[in-house]
């Protein structure tokens, strides 16, 4: 059963997730941390500056969950730029250890297994951070993906480019797939810490947390990780 804490907002949810961040590459200064994008995690990257301050991070390596498939790299949205602007650049992380998989056309082909054997090159993800879709997807594990599954190009959900329009011009624009690590690749990081806030969130964190185990509700995977801790706002709580 997961660990659920409820927090006052977004604020204090932050600080408490990047505290824990921070203690762990206090004692292990190559930490390998499970990088997630949207707009749910960026409370925590804000604090992490504050909690790492006089750490050494020099040696810090990261993994993104997902990226977009032919987005340009330079994109201001593709989840390169995202983790450079919101993460590697604010706490001076070096680039080439934060790693996101390659959603070029060219590399299509072997960007899923040459994203694993990155990851079990640095010994695999000591935590990760998740946030959570409206339709209970993990990355971008939308439903019906595996619990098995692994880094491989997905078919975004019609829900999933709507959520995600309003970080583009319009729908047009937001990609129709994605590479994403896999449900199974996610169950192996060491540590799972899922945030969600606000009532929109409600459905998808109940049926993560308490529903049945099921590839509809992508999210649910969480409760087969015997370390998973649930950080959500009263709103996101509502349906537990
Ligand atoms: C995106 C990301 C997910 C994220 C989800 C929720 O599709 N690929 O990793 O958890 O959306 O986004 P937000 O945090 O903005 O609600």
């Amino acid at each position: 059963m997961a660990e659920v804490v409820i927090v006052s907002g977004k604020q204090q949810a932050g600080q408490l997730v990047a505290e824990a961040i921070a203690r762990l590459v206090r004692s292990r200064p190559d930490a390998v941390l499970g990088l997630a994008t949207g707009s749910t995690p960026l409370p925590v990257y804000e604090a992490l500056g504050t909690a790492l301050a006089g750490a050494d991070v020099s040696r810090v390596r990261g993994f993104a969950l997902d990226e977009y498939v032919g987005l340009d790299p330079a994109h201001p949205e593709s989840y390169r730029s995202v983790i450079t602007r919101e993460v590697v650049e604010p706490l001076g992380l070096d680039p080439d250890r934060i790693h996101v998989p390659d959603g070029s056309p060219e590399g299509i082909e072997t960007t899923g297994e040459r994203y694993e054997a990155a990851i079990a090159e640095a010994g695999g993800v000591d935590l990760q951070i998740l946030g959570i879709g409206t339709d209970g997807h993990i990355g971008f594990n939308e439903p019906g993906s595996s619990f098995a599954s692994r880094t491989r190009v997905k078919t975004l959900t019609q829900q999933t480019r709507e959520d995600n329009a309003r970080f583009f011009d319009s729908i047009d624009d937001v990609p129709m797939h994605c590479v994403t690590q896999g449900l199974g690749t996610i169950l192996e990081a060491r540590h799972l810490v899922l945030l969600a806030f606000g009532e929109g969130k409600a459905d998808a964190v109940a049926g993560a947390v308490e529903g049945p185990l099921t590839a509809s509700l992508p999210g649910s995977a969480i409760q087969l990780h015997p370390r998973v801790t649930v950080v959500i706002d009263e709103a996101a709580a509502s349906r537990l």
